[in-house]
């Protein structure tokens, strides 16, 4: 059997294949009890610490609700709410927290950040987003295309097409990598994986079989099960960048065109969101009214449509974070 107790979560990379799997199996464990209303709580009167230097709605309320149902505490603090970074370093709050929490997630640029408050808090430590890895939505994109393919997981194919060199770029091209997928990551040179994710990506294909491309050609989007996006600009990214992005990834926008270039009847739209995909948000009208478009990575009409599993996905990260918390910290 496995044991996690004691592990922190930091990029899915430091993961066994099967370590991956079992919180998969777990967190369909949880999520079957949750809905027959049978959960056992695992985490009776643990303390855990939500901080997030970024914003998030399904990160924190994933980690919120799936504490709740195990029976432990939370405290948040905001991106405004904490001395860290200002005030004290990481290396100092992480033997504060350490002392008081059970558990610390963080969100925040910096993966060294991460690192170093596993490193140092001497608890277990969840990276809720860096610039660099998004580790527990990789559990939920896993969870969610193994639920909707009717073919086992190593059979399963599927695409990226964007901003390869972001977060999310990075992190599904090391899940297929690492779980023996056939993954397409589909992107201009500009904005394709760094050498240094490549490798390490390259090096887990080699041992589970995944097949993994890497082009500039959105016809490698054929034969795919599942098509993902992603915004092509990241939290924390410079305003400038817009401009750019927007010339360089409208070819690769997800739409039907797209999508029916798949050559898959039944192919899924999958975005761990949030997505850009019409004018009803702030950032989309600021957007609109300096480059004139109004969708961006997808556009309305497949967001719209019965292909886009993108709600369930976020369902899912619920049921697997909470996976990763009951291995990690469970009775
Ligand atoms: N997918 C995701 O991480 O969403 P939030 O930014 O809302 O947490
Ligand atoms: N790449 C996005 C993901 C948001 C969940 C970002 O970092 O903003």
């Amino acid at each position: 059997a496995f044991n996690l107790k004691g592990r922190s979560y930091l990029k899915i990379a430091d993961f066994s294949q099967r370590e991956m799997l079992y919180l998969l199996d777990l967190a369909r464990d949880l999520k079957r009890a949750k809905y027959a209303r049978a959960e056992q709580p695992s985490l009776n009167g643990k303390n855990i610490c939500l901080i997030f230097e970024k914003t998030s709605t399904r990160t924190r309320c994933a980690f919120e609700v799936a504490a709740y149902d195990q029976g432990a505490n939370i405290t948040y603090l905001d991106p405004s709410g904490s001395q860290i970074g200002h005030k004290e370093s990481m290396k100092d709050t992480a033997r504060v927290l350490g002392r008081m929490f059970d558990g610390i997630e963080f969100r925040g640029a910096g993966q060294k950040m991460v690192e170093e408050l596993s490193e140092y808090s001497g608890v277990p430590v969840y990276n809720g987003l860096t610039d660099d890895w998004h580790p527990t939505q990789m559990l939920a994109d896993m969870l969610t295309m193994i639920e909707h393919a009717d073919k086992p997981r190593k059979d399963i194919v599927y695409a990226y097409s964007g901003d390869c060199r972001s977060n999310m770029g990075n992190s599904l091209l090391m899940l297929g990598a690492l779980m023996g997928c056939d993954v397409r990551m589909i992107s201009p040179k500009e904005t394709q994986p760094h050498d240094d994710v490549r490798e390490l990506a390259m090096k887990r294909a080699e041992k589970s079989g995944a097949r993994v491309t890497i082009t500039d050609d959105t016809s490698a989007v054929e034969g795919a099960d599942f098509i993902h996006t992603d915004v092509w600009v990241s939290m924390g990214e410079a305003k400038e960048v817009w401009a750019e992005r927007i010339k360089l990834l409208s070819p690769y926008q997800v739409n039907m065109d797209l999508m029916k270039k798949s050559g898959n009847p039944n192919v899924k739209f999958m975005h761990c969101l949030p997505a850009f995909h019409n004018l009803e948000t702030k950032v989309g009208q600021d957007i609109h009214e300096q480059f004139g478009i109004s969708e961006m990575e997808v556009t309305e009409e497949v967001f719209e449509s019965d292909m886009n599993i993108a709600f369930e996905q976020a369902e899912n990260r619920m049921h697997t974070i909470k996976a990763i918390l009951v291995a990690t910290l469970g009775a």
